[in-house]
């Protein structure tokens, strides 16, 4: 196992009717703020509602700032910059899924910054003060109510990149599993591929002697698994829908990290599919992670192997480590295939002429990935098994 520092200070407030606290959870930390939502569904189902009358009986001044989209463009983050700024605003509170909360923490971080605030998201700079950001969360997927990571697109280029810092985790998340039935399904199945997916890349290391960590990945990829199921035949399913909530901030919240390193190449194969062609990043990963696995399964077959016994049940058989690994990674893809996420880019309407540019793209920093080290060339070879 490795050195780890844990620190997940995020927080949680769950269960039903829990959005009605979230006024009084604001005014802890300012009587000013800036609702930050996306398209409207929070409208149409009634929570706006809530929210405003919650922040006006514990006297919170709010300034809105709405329109945030799927993949949040950096030209909606520089509004609410200007907007902080010039409105005093001391919280930022974001009502929505990972695209409102990662706009909200762009903005955040931005307030304290003269440059540019794409800076964070090439490296060029360093966060070093951020706005309290507090959430109520809709769509239980990318898990960045607790995370320290923030995904924004910039169009000018189809850039699709990542800030992580632990100044960005927001202070609380209120999480009612109810606000979630309104979700159509191909949002919740994304919502799922996103948490089996963050939960895979801690999953699949060459780190040895990681034994609890393995078995909380294992055990939570379990109950997305069955719980997929109920929701899917029930979205009113509470308890189906509570606990693949909770999964989704357990699967991002770094706990399931712990003296581990994890891979993220899929994770970063997928941004450029959703930087050039606005994927959603659920459908996208559904895609890229079967075909990562077929690439590189053979550089640790006993993880592999692991996975299908422990994750699908498949039979161990530890003469052929081989097969049992090829059986995990078919059952992953039939059970993406079962509850109807694509897995090929074709379903995504995406062909073979744009492969070299995201694979050169992707791997201008250097190469991808920790569990096998992935260059350019390797890339276009997964793309190509996608297709
Ligand atoms: O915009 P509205 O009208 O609210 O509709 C949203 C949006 O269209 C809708 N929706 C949300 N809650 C709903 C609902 N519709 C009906 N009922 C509800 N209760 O769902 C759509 C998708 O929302 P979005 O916020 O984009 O989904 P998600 O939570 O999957 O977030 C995806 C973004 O998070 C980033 C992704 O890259 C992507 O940009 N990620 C952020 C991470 C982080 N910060 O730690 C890690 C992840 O790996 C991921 O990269
Ligand atoms: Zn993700």
């Amino acid at each position: 196992m490795e050195n780890f520092v844990f620190q997940s200070p995020t927080k949680i407030i769950f269960g039903k009717g829990v959005e009605t606290e979230v006024g009084q959870e604001v005014k802890k930390y300012a009587n000013r703020v800036l609702l930050h939502y996306g398209g409207g569904s929070i409208k149409k189902y009634g929570l706006y509602q809530k929210v405003i009358k919650s922040l006006k009986d514990a006297h919170v001044d709010v300034v809105e700032l709405s329109g945030v989209k799927p993949n949040p463009r950096l030209s909606l983050v520089k509004q609410g910059i200007k907007i902080c700024k010039e409105q005093d605003i001391e919280f930022i509170l974001a009502v929505g899924g990972g695209s409102v909360i990662d706009s909200a923490k762009a903005i955040s971080a931005g307030v304290f910054y003269d440059g540019d605030v794409w800076d964070f998201y090439t490296g060029k700079s360093q966060v070093t003060q951020a706005l309290p950001v507090g959430v109520v969360l809709t769509i239980p997927a990318a898990g960045s109510e607790a995370s320290k990571g923030s995904v924004i697109t910039n169009q000018d280029g189809g850039y699709k990149r990542s800030v992580n810092c632990d100044l960005l985790r927001p202070k609380f998340a209120i999480m009612n599993p109810e606000l979630t039935f309104t979700l159509p399904k191909h949002q919740t199945i994304y919502g799922i591929s996103d948490i089996m997916a963050h939960i895979m890349e801690r999953y699949f290391t060459n780190v040895e002697s990681v034994d609890l960590t393995d078995k909380l990945c294992e055990a939570t990829l379990r109950a997305v698994i069955n719980n997929a199921q109920s929701v899917l035949k029930n979205p009113r399913d509470y308890n189906a829908r509570a606990e693949i909530m909770w999964a989704s901030t357990i699967a991002h919240n770094d706990l399931l990290s712990t003296g581990r390193v994890g891979d993220w190449a899929s994770h970063a194969m997928q941004h450029e599919l959703g930087g050039i062609y606005d994927v959603a990043h659920g459908a996208g990963l559904s895609v890229v992670f079967p075909a990562w696995m077929k690439y590189v399964y053979r550089n640790n077959l006993n993880r592999f192997a692991q996975f299908a016994v422990k994750v699908w049940g498949v039979e161990p058989d530890f003469n052929d480590l081989e097969k049992v690994s090829l059986m995990g990674i078919k059952r992953t893809e039939e059970f993406f295939d079962k509850i109807g996420l694509p897995t090929r880019l074709k379903d995504l309407g995406i062909g073979e002429d744009r492969l070299e540019e995201m694979a050169e793209k992707c791997t201008q920093a250097g190469p991808i990935g920790n569990f096998k080290k992935l260059y350019k060339q390797d890339v276009i070879n997964i793309y190509k098994l996608a297709l």
